[in-house]
């Protein structure tokens, strides 16, 4: 009815409802509520679309989100951003945003003037920029990163996609080593071993990965940590370890180490080996009391009956006959009763799912033929392990990482 009702209105009916709520959910926002605010983005997104011409949105898609993507690209090769934001942000000319690289000034004119057009930079005159919020966060190595590592570690991949598709008749990739990232990047292999072999990737990954995640909701403001973990802690051996399988450079257990001083057991980092030389070169575990262990997960897990064994964006990288892999090894070591396996993934909404969901299921596709799950797929994986039942879901807020709480049966 909905459906009908809305295919009857015109677009000037349309446009009005969807000012209405915006309007709405920005006095909302005024008035201090603190969803407000990604509801107004919501909204905003909706006057936007009902504003814009079928064609007008055909040609934003085709057109503007690649170019934008790769402007973004090369722009932070030719440090505009970074440029952009010296001398007390000045206004800078094209040749001054050249001068940074000794590029040249009418490519730099291409690139900025486009990045301009897509809000990443301000142009306060013909060929003069200043930075706005957007260039100040992209001017930062950190936050750089991530449009280094999403463009340079997928992007073969997702322009090969869909011939990859087409050569398989349609298939839902399920390989991890024979499947979009192989067939674009003519590697044998998992991305991983692709990403070990060119480290720089890898580093940017670990990088915008931690310092995008301090800008939303940790594991540990959703589950109660202290109820269950702290609470009945054994403090001999194995057993009082929090376990991060799979925990990149250390990030997740030095933030724990900081927001729950009252746990006092044996904080584990595994992971492979150069990920370990990594944090070793960072001096993860010097400067606090991590544990460092070289672990693949595919092998039978060393610390047995751990307080809990974390994994964080480590299931969705694999299929689910991986993934039962992956949580089997970890079974056998668990002491029933007393550890769980404490899974922070996304958690698919069935209807209406959050872009960020959505993207990253398209990105875990492209790097590695895995998934993002719904609550369904969680469960149904889940259950199709031995022994291993859910105990909880916990979540905060739309479009990020929930917690899934797993415990033998
Ligand atoms: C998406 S990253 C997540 C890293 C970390 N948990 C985080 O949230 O930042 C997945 C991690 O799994 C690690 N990994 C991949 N294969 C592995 C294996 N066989 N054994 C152990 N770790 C592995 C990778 O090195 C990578 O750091």
């Amino acid at each position: 009815m909905e459906h009908l009702s809305k295919e009857n209105e015109t677009q000037h009916d349309r446009i009005s409802r969807a000012l209405s709520q915006v309007v709405s959910d920005g006095s909302s926002f005024k008035n201090g509520d603190p969803d407000a605010r990604q509801k107004l983005i919501a909204s905003a997104r909706e006057l936007l679309y009902e504003s814009e011409s079928p064609v007008e949105s055909l040609l934003w898609n085709i057109w503007a989100l690649p170019t934008r993507t790769i402007a973004a690209r090369i722009a932070v090769d030719l440090k505009i951003f970074k440029t952009a934001c010296g001398n007390n942000s000045s206004p800078k000319t094209n040749e001054q945003l050249a001068a940074a690289t000794s590029a040249s000034p009418t490519l730099v004119k291409r690139v900025a003037r486009t990045c301009a057009s897509m809000k990443m930079l301000d142009e306060q005159g013909p060929g003069l920029y200043v930075p706005n919020a957007l260039t100040r966060l992209l001017a930062q190595p950190e936050y750089a990163a991530g449009i280094i590592f999403c463009f340079d570690a997928t992007h073969n991949s997702f322009s090969q996609m869909p011939a990859y598709l087409r050569s398989t008749g349609f298939q839902n990739p399920k390989d991890p080593t024979n499947g979009p990232f192989q067939y674009a990047n003519k590697h044998d292999g998992h991305a991983f071993t692709w990403l070990t072999a060119h480290p720089e990737t890898f580093q940017a990954f670990h990088g915008y990965v931690h310092t995008l995640r301090t800008h939303r909701p940790s594991w540990t403001d959703m589950y109660p940590v202290k109820e269950r973990l702290v609470a009945g802690l054994k403090l001999e051996g194995d057993s009082s370890a929090l376990v991060d399988v799979g925990g990149g450079v250390g990030q997740v257990l030095q933030d724990f180490n900081n927001a729950i001083p009252e746990y006092t057991g044996r904080l584990v980092l595994q992971e492979l080996g150069e990920v370990i030389g990594a944090a070793t070169a960072m001096d993860v575990g010097k400067s606090n009391r991590i544990e460092l262990q070289v672990h693949d997960f595919f092998t039978p897990q060393p610390i047995k009956g751990a307080r809990a064994y974390f994994m964080r964006s480590v299931l969705h990288d694999w299929p689910d006959e991986q993934c039962r892999k992956i949580l089997g090894n970890v079974k056998d070591a668990m002491e029933p009763g007393y550890s769980s396996i404490l899974i922070s993934d996304c958690v698919l909404a069935d209807k209406n799912a959050a872009w960020q969901h959505i993207s990253l299921d398209f990105h875990m596709m492209a790097l590695a033929s895995s998934q993002e799950r719904t609550e369904a797929e969680w469960y149904a994986l889940i259950e199709s392990c031995d022994g291993l039942k859910i105990a909880g879901i916990y979540s905060k807020g739309q479009g990020n990482e929930s917690l899934i709480e797993v415990v033998c049966k």
